[in-house]
């Protein structure tokens, strides 16, 4: 029991569709939990139901059962590789901006049920910039921006930050460059972000690594298995652990709350204001 030891909440997010996120929650998540982490994986992305593809799985219930009641969030939870457990969220999400009392309560109780069990909240966010995703992002402590090298990803990924910082004063990034042919690559496509983002806004913009392009990838995505299974050794893997490793050693929320009740609560807030 990791009682007291706040949960680090941490959404995927990038505004682009097709850079990596999903890809990089799930994996992010195995590796997390090779590293003895308990972690959720909470799929928040209501397009397509990317982590069940992802991971080959079937799941019976989603977010929304929660919040009608029905379900217990235990219930819902499906397990994954590694130990991971799984939210799937695809339906649930889009009933988030217009909650009442009853599912308000039922979602802080699911929550707070099981915030003393989990040391990680992994969020993989939908593409564009959406409320949806917007609530999501704004609800975790740690937003890491996928990037790759693409004019429109660092033009969508800008867009993002542009309107979290302005509207929501969110001002701290972590930046991931995925698909990365070569080792600079990865550094310059930061520098990129960055120059626009340190012209134009107040934000504070920090690289915390790269994810090679690799075939094993594409490979692993059609045979329904994560990459860290399908080939645990490819340089992708490897760097998905690095991640990771970087990604533990983030200094832990600083609210004294052990518990994932404020996720909510902040979830929640912003799904009142309607922003
Ligand atoms: N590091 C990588 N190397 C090679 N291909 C990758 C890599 N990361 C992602 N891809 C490819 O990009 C596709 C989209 O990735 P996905 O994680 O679904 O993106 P998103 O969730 O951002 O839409 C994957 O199916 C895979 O084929
Ligand atoms: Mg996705």
């Amino acid at each position: 029991m990791s009682y007291g030891r706040p949960v680090q909440v941490i959404a995927v997010t990038g505004g682009k569709g097709g850079v990596g996120k999903s890809n990089i929650s799930v994996n992010l998540s195995i590796a997390l939990a090779e590293l003895q982490r308990r972690v959720v994986l909470l799929d928040a992305d209501l397009g397509l139901a990317n982590v069940d593809v992802l991971l080959g799985l079937k799941a019976n219930h989603t977010l929304a059962d929660v919040l009608s009641g029905e379900c217990t969030l235990a219930e819902v939870m499906v397990r994954g590789p590694a130990g991971i457990n799984i939210v799937p969220a695809s339906s649930g999400v889009q009933q988030m901006a217009s909650l009442g009392h009853q599912e308000h309560a039922a979602l802080i109780h699911a929550f707070s049920e099981i915030g003393d069990q989990i040391d990680v909240l992994v969020i993989d966010t939908a593409a564009g910039i959406s409320d949806s995703v917007v609530s999501f992002v704004r609800a975790a402590n740690e937003i890491l921006v996928v990037v790759c090298d693409e004019p429109s990803s660092i033009t969508d990924a800008y867009a993002l930050i542009k309107l979290l910082n302005t509207e929501h004063g969110i001002f701290r990034f972590r930046v991931v460059a995925n698909m990365t042919r070569t080792n600079q690559e990865g550094s310059k496509l930061f520098t990129k972000l960055n120059a626009v983002c340190q012209r134009f806004l107040d934000v504070s913009l920090a690289y915390i690594g790269h994810i090679p392009f690799d075939e094993n990838v594409r490979k692993a995505v059609q045979k329904q298995t994560p990459l860290l299974e399908y080939s645990p050794r490819c340089k992708a893997s490897q760097a998905l652990r690095t991640l990771a490793q970087k990604v533990d050693e983030l200094p832990p929320p600083s609210h004294a709350s052990g518990h994932l009740e404020f996720f909510v609560e902040r979830l929640l807030n912003v799904a009142n204001t309607g922003s």
